[in-house]
């Protein structure tokens, strides 16, 4: 058993955040830890409740900065009453998503002032980043092919245009260069079992911190 860390997978849709996530806590698990998973925006009941909103067609106007300050609502409660606590108890936690999707989708997407997104990031919870951030890098034509395969019905904010989940991926490829320690590329083009190799070498970097 080692010292519990927040680990979180980013991605754009369909790039294999679910399926790696499932596969890594299994390794850490079989290593004695506690895990617990979890998911952005959503992870409680409130945050699932604004989760919801959020994908629903009922938004299908909405600018970014309200689509932002949702999130960071949501995250606020997520970060209060589910992420921390387990940290505290010494649990390892999992995230599909954080606020790398925020700079992704609302600011290099959608075209929102950097600022705003950093400001919120800094208002709700100040200093307090994940360990270790997983991207898993996905040609766009790769992930709509796993998509449309698994026939996925498709929610409101991943249902945009190719062109829009390319500037996401860009926009993601440009926050791992601007935090090299704490985000690790990993090439998702590859087999399932090759990817969680690559995630699991990672890892094995956190526990030797
Ligand atoms: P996300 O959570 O990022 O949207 P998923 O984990 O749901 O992505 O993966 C989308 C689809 O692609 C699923 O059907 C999954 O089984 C499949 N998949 C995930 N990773 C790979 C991979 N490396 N190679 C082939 N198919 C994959
Ligand atoms: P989801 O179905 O969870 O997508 P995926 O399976 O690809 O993770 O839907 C979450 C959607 O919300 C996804 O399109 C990304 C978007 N999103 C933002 O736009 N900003 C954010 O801050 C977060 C956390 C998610």
């Amino acid at each position: 058993m080692s010292q519990a860390k927040f680990i979180t997978f980013e991605g754009i849709d369909g790039s294999g955040k679910s399926t790696v996530i499932q596969e890594t806590k299994k390794f850490l698990e079989s290593r004695g830890n506690d895990v617990m998973l979890s998911r952005e925006p959503g992870g409680t009941p409130i945050a699932e409740t604004i989760r919801e909103v959020l994908l629903s067609d009922a938004l299908a106007s909405v600018s970014g900065e309200t689509e932002a300050l949702m999130m960071f609502a949501a995250r606020f409660e997520h970060l209060k009453r589910k992420v921390l606590p387990a940290l505290e108890a010494n649990s390892w936690v999992l995230c599909d998503r954080f606020t790398d999707s925020t700079f992704a989708y609302q600011v290099y997407g959608r075209g929102i002032e950097r600022y705003f997104v950093e400001q919120l990031a800094k208002l709700v919870y100040g200093g307090h980043q994940p360990d270790l951030t997983v991207l898993l890098d996905i040609d766009t034509t790769v992930s709509y092919e796993r998509l449309a395969k698994k026939n996925e019905a498709t929610n409101r904010l991943d249902s945009h245009a190719n062109n829009f989940q390319n500037k996401v991926r860009q926009g993601y490829l440009s926050l791992a260069k601007q935090h090299p320690q704490r985000i690790k590329l990993i090439n998702a083009n590859q087999s399932i079992e090759q990817v969680c190799v690559d995630v699991q070498k990672e890892l094995l970097c956190l526990f030797e911190k």
